[in-house]
């Protein structure tokens, strides 16, 4: 039902994902922010995330994308698509699924596609000008 296949353009909105998993294992061209890691919590500067940037999880393969509503509420949520998995990429005002084209708002929700639930989403907290994203809650 779901081809295994993926187009050029799919594809081509999947490099910035492969990029930051080099840049995970240290070569060069990472594109994701790296936050510093507490016992269960990611921290990053706000002023680095601006509207909206992927964030590395160290020990994962998929990162968080953390992002600012027009009202200032910050949201953070895994990329990690829950119909079978694969990275979802921002696009504009959503996230989308490369490999079979799920769709979700920037904070989660799922909006269309297979998929059938919303992105996991991870409490925010703002210290000063950082931003504590609680992971705790996450099996591995
Ligand atoms: S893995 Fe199938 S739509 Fe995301």
């Amino acid at each position: 039902m779901y081809g295994e296949e993926i187009d050029r353009r799919r594809f081509v909105a999947a490099l910035p994902g492969l990029a930051a998993v080099f840049g995970a294992t240290g070569c060069a061209g990472a594109a994701y922010l790296t936050p510093s890691v507490g016992t269960g919590v990611l921290r990053i500067g706000s002023a680095e995330v601006g509207t909206g940037a992927l964030i590395a999880w160290p020990g994962r393969d998929r990162p968080i994308f953390v992002s600012r509503s027009p009202g200032g509420v910050w949201r953070a949520v895994s990329t990690r698509c829950t119909h079978r998995g694969c990275q979802t990429e921002p696009e504009g005002e959503r996230l989308v699924c490369p490999c079979h084209g799920s769709e979700f708002s920037r904070d989660g929700r799922r909006l269309d596609g297979p998929a059938q639930d919303d992105l996991r989403r991870f409490p925010v907290r703002v210290v000063a000008d950082a931003l504590e994203i609680d992971v705790s809650g996450a099996a591995r």
